[in-house]
């Protein structure tokens, strides 16, 4: 008893040991032991563990890499959404966001926090009881992927906190690769004759969505916290500063060049800066963020679309280099667009090596007189494709020559057409084994049907084995046709069955957008499906009956019609049909969003709000359950009248509806988001 109660005190002060070291490496980065003396306390802690492996608890330093590989990742709901940032370009857009947020707060002063936008991957970090208990990726910002083992393995995260801290709260950061690190890992993948990653952001992705946690431990990866996401159960500061602060003092990792800047020159100050100085700072950054400081202020702005009105992304410009357009290759996409697409030479921009770039169609690369063979200047701006400014026209010799569009499609060789209007040429073969391929890609996406774990790369190899030649083929696959694929097991057969069965519910605008009708994108299939009960329904619509919805033009009217006009995707219903797809929607998408505090409740809006695009507002009434309607009718709630109304001000008079200033529509719909 006495051996193991001394043990137990051992392994306890180890760990203290351990931890603090850690923290000292790897949050502060400036270790107080040699690397030797580190390793000796923590085999020490191991052995000790293995002889009492009763003692072994979760947040144990040598648990960091402890889980079996899985197969497959589980899914975490946010409990609050995960945002992105709207982005700024210039002074002049960072001060017209600075003077709208300054205007929503009724020109009241606020500080703002200023951090490096690092370029790696948002995670989402909880703990529960003083220790780590889930961490997640964005995701679409309201569900990710449960990557816990992996994030564990990274040093700079702590998998306990201390017992001041609050009893269940949330921490947002990026998981990032240090420049260093990318440099290495990709020297040890090309001695390994394993293929490199094109920058530190794909590669920190790769390294995080790994099955196996003990492949993440090997990368150098690292994190900054930069934003509490919630707490409960304790009082948190209530200034961005602050909290970042009090991080700091429970032992996360934030970015030490993070500044309170009381203007927006100071902000410009620090974006000059840092524009000046972002090849030594040791990760790759693409901008500046910069937060409004008090907490309440940013509850007041609140969120459109996305994207917080509290904070913006001040973008660092764009890098060049200069290189040789060797040639232009052709990509054939879902609808049959000949995408063209440039092959450099290799060149390194911004510490990036690039070898191919965007070029949009035809016609852009004839007005910037793009020629093959030509020395070009490519730019690369963050995540983007990179593309290409221009020619360099001084280094012409003459052998350059004018691209020209192929006039048959270069992976099956039919007719290209360029429909009248349209920048894009297109192959007219709706089989052609290219656009076959890229739909059923889109009908498996997030976006789309959702299949998970029937990626690209699946379908690619069920494409080249003939086992589906349409995306209604993946509904009848069978367990042995897919056992007989390379690298697919029991398990991840059934994995896969299962999300393909799991598919067969989706929303009707689901499937309208995944059938990749041309010109209908999610929005216009979200459209489609609030005035259409099923896809038979929609089928049979006709042109006119279609134009008459708002929004629709003749253009998308036109394109709908002759998709199921066509006898292939007429029989692709059909297959969907029969194998229990659900073609309609059911009731629940019928009522309406009845929990939601604007349910039933129709605006127009009449006139320019100042506060707000017209999308914005839009956005804000339907994420409340409220409908944005276009004509003022007897069904019209509130006529909501920005500066110069139109006729149908003169209409709500006519017909008794309610008008409301844009202050009242923005207090109204504030005090509607407080009881959501
Ligand atoms: S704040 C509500 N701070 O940029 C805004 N984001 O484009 C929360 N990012 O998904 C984000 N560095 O992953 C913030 N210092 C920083 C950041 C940062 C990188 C990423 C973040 C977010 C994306 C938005």
């Amino acid at each position: 008893m006495e051996e193991i109660a001394e043990a137990k005190q051992k392994i306890e002060e180890l760990r203290a040991a351990i931890n603090y070291h850690n923290y000292r490496y790897y949050v502060l980065d400036s270790p107080e032991i040699s690397d030797d003396e580190y390793d000796e306390l923590m085999l020490e802690l191991k052995h000790l563990e293995a002889e009492h492996p009763e003692l072994i608890t979760p947040d144990s330093p040598t648990q960091r890499v402890g889980a079996p590989p899985i197969e497959a990742f589980g899914v975490v709901e946010h409990p609050q959404p995960l945002l992105s940032l709207a982005n700024a370009f210039s002074y002049e857009d960072l001060a017209a966001w600075h003077k709208r947020a300054s205007k929503l707060l009724a020109g009241r002063h606020f500080d703002l926090v200023c951090e490096p936008k690092i370029d790696g991957l948002a995670v989402a970090l909880a703990y529960v009881d003083g220790l780590l208990a889930t961490g997640a990726t964005r995701g679409d910002g309201y569900r990710g992927e449960n990557i816990t083992q992996n994030l564990r393995t990274i040093r700079s995260v702590p998998l306990s906190v201390p017992k001041e801290a609050p009893p269940r709260f949330e921490v947002r950061g990026e998981v990032y690769l240090p420049k260093s690190g990318f440099k290495r890992l990709n020297e040890e993948r090309a001695k390994e004759g394993l293929p490199l990653f094109a920058n530190p952001r794909n590669a920190a992705a790769g390294s995080v969505r790994q099955l196996d946690s003990s492949i993440t431990a090997r990368r150098p990866l690292d994190i900054f916290i930069y934003a509490l996401g919630w707490a409960e159960g304790k009082a948190v500061p209530d200034t961005h500063w602050e909290i970042m602060q009090y991080l700091k003092s429970l032992g996360f990792k934030i970015n030490p060049d993070i500044a309170l800047c009381h203007t927006i020159d100071e902000v410009e100050g620090y974006h000059r800066t840092w524009v000046e100085n972002r090849e030594n700072l040791p990760y790759e950054a693409d901008g500046m963020v910069a937060k409004v400081n008090p907490i309440a202020f940013q509850e007041e702005l609140g969120t459109v679309a996305h994207e917080p009105r509290w904070a913006i992304a001040y973008k660092f410009p764009a890098i060049q280099g200069t290189t040789r357009l060797v040639n232009i290759g052709i990509n054939v996409g879902r609808t049959g667009s000949l995408n063209p697409y440039a092959i450099l030479e290799p060149v390194r921009v911004g510490g990036v090596v690039i070898s191919q770039a965007a070029l949009h169609n035809e016609e852009d690369i004839h007005r910037k007189d793009i020629r093959i063979g030509d020395t070009v200047i490519v730019q690369r701006a963050g995540e983007v494709i990179p593309e290409i400014v221009s020619p360099v026209v001084s280094r012409r010799t003459g052998e350059e020559k004018v691209f020209l569009m192929p006039s048959r499609c270069p992976v099956c060789g039919s007719e290209v057409i360029k429909p009248q209007g349209e920048a894009m040429h297109r192959c007219t073969n709706a089989a052609c084994p290219s656009q076959a391929l890229e739909r059923i890609k889109h009908f498996v996406t997030r976006g789309a049907m959702d299949i998970d774990g029937v990626g690209e790369k699946l379908c690619q190899a069920l494409f080249q084995a003939g086992l589906i030649k349409e995306a209604a083929d993946l509904y009848y696959l069978t367990k042995e046709q897919l056992l007989g694929l390379e690298r697919m097991a029991d398990k991840s057969v059934s994995n896969v069955l299962k999300s393909i069965e799991g598919s067969k519910n989706r929303p009707l605008a689901r499937i309208i957008f995944a059938l990749g009708i041309l010109h209908v994108g999610d929005e216009y299939a979200e459209l489609l499906a609030e005035q259409f009960h099923s896809i038979d329904q929609l089928a049979n619509a006709s042109q006119e009956e279609l134009s008459f919805i708002a929004s629709i033009g003749p253009k998308i009217a036109g394109s709908i019609v002759a998709f199921f006009r066509q006898e292939g995707n007429r029989r692709i219903i059909e297959k969907l049909r029969q194998a229990g797809v659900k073609l309609e929607k059911e009731r629940a998408e019928e009522v309406k969003p009845e929990g939601l505090p604007l349910a039933g409740v129709e605006f127009v809006l009449t006139g320019t709000l100042e506060s707000f695009t017209r999308q914005e507002a839009e956005a804000r009434v339907k994420t409340l359950g409220g409908k944005a309607g276009s004509d003022v009718t007897k069904k019209t709630s509130y006529v909501v009248v920005g500066a110069d109304p139109g006729s149908k001000l003169a209409k709500a008079g006519k017909l008794g509806i309610k008008t409301l200033s844009e202050a009242e529509f923005f207090e109204l719909l504030n005090q509607a988001a407080g009881t959501s």
